[in-house]
Formats: structure tokens, C-alpha cells, sequence
């Protein structure tokens, strides 16, 4: 099934202007800087071992990559717009960053990696875009592709911050997809991920809560 946010970050205007359009701001910094928090609250929580394998995806311009190569991990980021990724890569040369990360095409729908190769699968501001029936193939692909530990943000229906974007999202045509608090144990339980925790961005408010997961074996699937 085709959604919108397959293509649309493939559009050269569209890449140049990601971060700066989000992350700039004095608003845009706090907000990076709360998604940064919460996972960083999962990562203690779990006490991720330093030299442990993430993928991270999709990576867009990879500030959670970078974010989480800076902390010691190896990280592999991965977007389905080759645009997206050449502008990583350019991002992640500027810094010096190129040894701890690399950075490749792929789909979420489709990994092209082999089965149980990452310690940790962290997928941020994609669960908002993808319709359930995708949601359910891409977590199916991490389970497979990841060892133990998920990260995911998902999206909260009817917060505050949902119901004030709303209209704003209808008017941009922007679909978005979110979810319940019983949605997400539900997606996660289907597809053999345990729901450890969830972290909210901004409690009683933002619409993003960062979910930590681990693999239950009990679906066979290991
Ligand atoms: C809103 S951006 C999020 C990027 C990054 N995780 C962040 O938090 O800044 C959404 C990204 O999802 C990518 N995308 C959409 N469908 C995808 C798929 N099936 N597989 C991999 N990436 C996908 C888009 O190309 C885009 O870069």
C-alpha cells in the first residue's frame, strides 16, 4: 500500500529543507532536543551496552544517527529516499562522523539485512505517517532485523498537540495516522514485541511518546 511519506521526502526542496525548517527554531530545538531525551531515557533504562549495533529508520537527515554515534554506538541508518541519504552521508562527513555510522537506501517494509542483526531498532517520526496495515509489516521487518531492544515514536490521538495540529494537517493534506495508548500495545503484542515503557516528549501535551520494546520469543519467530 502506497502513503504519502514514501515519495514525498524524495523531493530535492523537500530534503534541503528538513532540518531547518524543523529543528531551527527556538521551538524546533526544544522539541529535537525532548525526542532526544526520551530516547535517551529508553537507552539508560535498558543500559545499552556501548559497542552495540543500531539501526536507526527511517534516518531522513540523520540527527538521531548522529545523536546516538556520538554515544558510542555503531549505528546504520537507513532511508528509503536516496536523496535523504546523500544528504546524511554529506551531514555525517561534515562532522567527521563517517567511522562510527554508515548510511544506506532501504526499505522498512522490506529490510535488506539479514535476521537478528541489530542489538537495537530505532524508528522516529515514522509511525505518524504509515497507515496500520504498513505499521504492521515495517514492526514485523524490526522484530526480524533486531535482536532485543525497540525505540519507536508513535503518536498519540486526541492529545493536546493532535487535536491543535489537526485541522493544520487536514489543510496541508498531510494524512497522518495516530494512535491509542491500547493501539500501540496491541500493534507491538502482534508482531512479538513486549511493551517495557513509554516515555513521553511532553507530558499531558505533546503528541509524540517514545515507546521502549523488547522481543518476547513466545511468536516463534526466533
Ligand atoms: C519525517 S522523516 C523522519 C526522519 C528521522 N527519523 C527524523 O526523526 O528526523 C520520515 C522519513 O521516512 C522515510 N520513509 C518513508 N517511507 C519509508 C520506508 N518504507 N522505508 C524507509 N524510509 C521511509 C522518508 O524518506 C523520510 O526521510
Amino acid at each position: 500500500m502506497d502513503y504519502k511519506a514514501r515519495s514525498a521526502y524524495k523531493d530535492s526542496k523537500i530534503v534541503n529543507e528538513y532540518d531547518s525548517k524543523r529543528f531551527y527554531s527556538i521551538r524546533g530545538k526544544v522539541i529535537n532536543f525532548l525526542e532526544k531525551s526520551a530516547i535517551e531515557k529508553a537507552i539508560k533504562y535498558i543500559a545499552l551496552p556501548a559497542a552495540s549495533e543500531i539501526l536507526d529508520l527511517p534516518c531522513g537527515t540523520g540527527r538521531i544517527s548522529i545523536f546516538l554515534a556520538e554515544k558510542g554506538y555503531k549505528v546504520m541508518g537507513g532511508d528509503i529516499s536516496p536523496e535523504m541519504i546523500d544528504k546524511v552521508r554529506e551531514n555525517a562527513r561534515r562532522i567527521g562522523m563517517n567511522g562510527q555510522t554508515e548510511f544506506q537506501v532501504l526499505d522498512a517494509e522490506k529490510i535488506d539485512c539479514a535476521n537478528s542483526h541489530f542489538d537495537a531498532v530505532v524508528s522516529l517520526r515514522f509511525f505518524g505517517h504509515t497507515p496500520p496495515e504498513v505499521r504492521k509489516r515495517v514492526l514485523m521487518e524490526f522484530k526480524r532485523v533486531g535482536k532485543k531492544y525497540f525505540i519507536f515514536s508513535y503518536y498519540l490521538k486526541n492529545s493536546l498537540q493532535e487535536i491543535l495540529r489537526r485541522k493544520k494537517r487536514l489543510a496541508a493534506g498531510i494524512p497522518w495516522y495516530p494512535v491509542s495508548f491500547k493501539d500501540i500495545d496491541q500493534e507491538m503484542k502482534q508482531v512479538g514485541i513486549k511493551k517495557i515503557k513509554i516515555f513521553p516528549v511532553l507530558k499531558y501535551f505533546s503528541e509524540t511518546v517514545v515507546v521502549l520494546g523488547e522481543a518476547s520469543y513466545s511468536n516463534g519467530n526466533k
